[in-house]
């Protein structure tokens, strides 16, 4: 299962996102990896600051390959992509084999506009990837605040899910990410600490239901005499999209 963190903005909460939802399951025992896929390297130094081993990080700045994801995710149970603050070839290789897209964003209007060009890209990508699930996370939202609900109303115009966990803007994320070490580790009984926990509940039974729906029709189609999906896939031509021979030059 690949979870991926992509907004074309910058500082909405991709790689703070990223990294606390990888070590949230890494402590629920899940076998994990995480692809840095930013340029700027963040979370890779993120994980320098302690020599974090709370998981395996993976600084890969470039388009990903279909069979390079797959072998990595084979010996997986999740792989958490951060995603770059642009988009390009490297944020588009990365939709390409998401299986669940969250789009963290700040409840400010600016973010809101901006969400727009993100959807656009996801729009075009889902040609490769019909399955391809999107959910939209409100970050730093003040606490106390209207702005949050309101946020959540102005969304409402992407016609896309909102997540019902809400982040709010707290130092604890900030100060975790300065210690190389998650919100969890860092203030085990912070109200960050739920919220992310929280985060990550919510989206696994999500999950474990795609996942179940998927079987069942692989089982369906077996039993119809059909082919199930993961063998036909390997013969599709889509092994290297358009986009990252454009890349690659
Ligand atoms: N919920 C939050 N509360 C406080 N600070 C946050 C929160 N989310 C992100 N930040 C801070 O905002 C900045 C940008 O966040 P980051 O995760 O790097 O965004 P992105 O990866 O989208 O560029 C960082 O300094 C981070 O510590
Ligand atoms: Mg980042």
């Amino acid at each position: 299962m690949i979870i991926s963190m992509v907004n074309q903005k910058g500082g909405v909460g991709k790689t703070t996102t990223a990294i606390n939802l990888a070590a949230s399951l890494k402590r629920k025992n899940y076998r994990l990896m995480f692809i840095d896929a930013d340029p700027q390297g963040s979370a890779t130094q993120w994980h320098a600051v302690e020599n974090n081993n709370a998981f395996e990080i993976l600084h890969h700045p470039e388009p990903l390959q279909k069979t390079e994801i797959e072998e990595i995710s084979a010996n997986c149970d999740y792989v958490v992509i951060d995603g770059p603050p642009a988009i390009g070839h490297i944020t588009k290789s990365i939709l390409a084999v998401t299986d669940l897209a969250i789009i963290p964003l700040s409840p400010s209007s600016l973010d809101i506009w901006s969400c727009w060009g993100t959807l656009e890209i996801i729009d075009e990508v889902r040609a490769f990837n019909p399955e391809l699930k999107i959910k939209l996370l409100i970050n730093r939202k003040i606490p106390g605040t209207r702005v949050g609900r309101d946020a959540r109303e102005a969304l409402e115009i992407f016609q896309v899910d909102i997540l019902d966990t809400e982040l709010c803007q707290r130092v604890a994320y900030i100060d975790s990410l300065t210690s190389g070490v998650s919100v969890m580790q860092y203030a085990p009984s912070s109200k960050a600490a739920d919220e992310i926990e929280r985060l990550c509940e919510e989206i696994l039974p999500q999950i474990a239901m795609e996942e179940a729906q998927t079987e069942v029709q692989n089982q369906y189609e077996v039993s119809n005499g059909e082919v199930p999906h993961e063998e036909v896939s390997h013969e599709e031509p889509i092994e290297i999209p358009l986009w990252q021979n454009a890349y690659r030059g």
